[in-house]
């Protein structure tokens, strides 16, 4: 597949690089075997290729060319028209890193998260797409949830963790007040409760699983259904200043 590369804007080459993919995968009953689906990598990666080939692919990300193709897949429909859903189960994506909304679209197209809607569509999106997509909506400002009041209690877990159950502090890895840390840990200040709370049951279950190393699955299955919900209402309702 390797010689697909830099040629998958010309037409004709395109027809046999994805003929080459469907052979690649055929059998695999993934989402893949889609004639429509193109890819640098052109097999199923285990876990998602940090290559300096894709890391150039997400620099290069265009925001402008990415906010036309998001309007051609409709993604406002769920996400808003700036990243911001107006559903409580719909995950804010506003003033996500380009790595890590890159991640997570690579992630669906390539059946390592699960959520039908996210993998047919991206299923139908190539890589350089997906690259300015993210581009598009990193730009975009992300925002606090609305009509939830903040609690008053910071949860302990949150900023000091616990020893007895091996916990860190959430904040440790997500920065303080939630706003993310590096390219790889998402903000989650201002994500949608439901959404929240549906994800990290989810990983909590195992539903969740393409978390490099286990690390949400981890911290999630030694929480109570409680202690998700209090963590989601505290962060849904945080402020998004420093
Ligand atoms: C039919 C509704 C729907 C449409 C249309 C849709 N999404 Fe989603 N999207 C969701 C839902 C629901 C989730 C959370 C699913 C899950 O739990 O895995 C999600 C998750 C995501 C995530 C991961 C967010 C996170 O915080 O982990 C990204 C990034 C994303 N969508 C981008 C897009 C883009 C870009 C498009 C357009 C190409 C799009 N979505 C179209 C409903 C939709
Ligand atoms: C050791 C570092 C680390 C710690 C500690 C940590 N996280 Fe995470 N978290 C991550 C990483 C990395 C991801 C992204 C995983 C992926 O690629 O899907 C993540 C993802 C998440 C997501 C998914 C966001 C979305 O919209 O898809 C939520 C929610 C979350 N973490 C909440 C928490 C909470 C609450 C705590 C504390 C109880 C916590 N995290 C502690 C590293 C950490």
């Amino acid at each position: 597949m390797k010689f697909c590369f830099g040629v998958l804007n010309k037409s004709r080459l395109l027809a046999v690089c994805v003929a080459v993919a469907g052979l690649n995968i055929l059998g695999t009953g993934d989402i893949l075997a889609s004639k429509k689906a193109t890819t640098i990598i052109g097999e199923k990666p285990e876990t998602m290729p940090w290559t300096a080939k894709i890391m150039e692919l997400i620099n290069n990300g265009n925001a402008q060319k990415g906010a036309a193709i998001a309007k051609e897949h409709n993604c406002k429909k769920c996400h808003g028209k700036t990243g911001i859903s107006d559903e409580n189960d719909t995950p804010n994506i506003a003033g996500l890193t380009r790595a890590y909304a890159f991640k997570q679209m690579f992630d669906y197209k390539y059946g390592r998260r699960n959520d039908k809607d996210m993998r047919k569509r991206c299923g139908k999106i190539s890589d350089q797409n997906i690259a300015d997509i993210a581009a598009f909506y990193a730009d975009q400002k992300s925002e606090p949830m609305m009509g939830i009041k903040a609690s008053k209690t910071v949860p302990v877990l949150a900023v000091t963790g616990d020893k007895s159950r091996q916990l860190l502090a959430c904040d440790i890895c997500h920065n303080k007040n939630g706003t993310g840390r590096g390219l790889l840990v998402p903000l989650i200040a201002g994500q949608k409760r439901e959404h929240f709370i549906d994800t990290m049951t989810a990983y909590k279950e195992s539903d969740r699983s393409n978390d490099d190393f286990g690390v949400m699955r981890f911290i999630a299955e030694k929480l109570s259904d409680e202690e998700i919900e209090q963590l989601a209402l505290y962060y849904g309702s945080l402020p998004l200043e420093e």
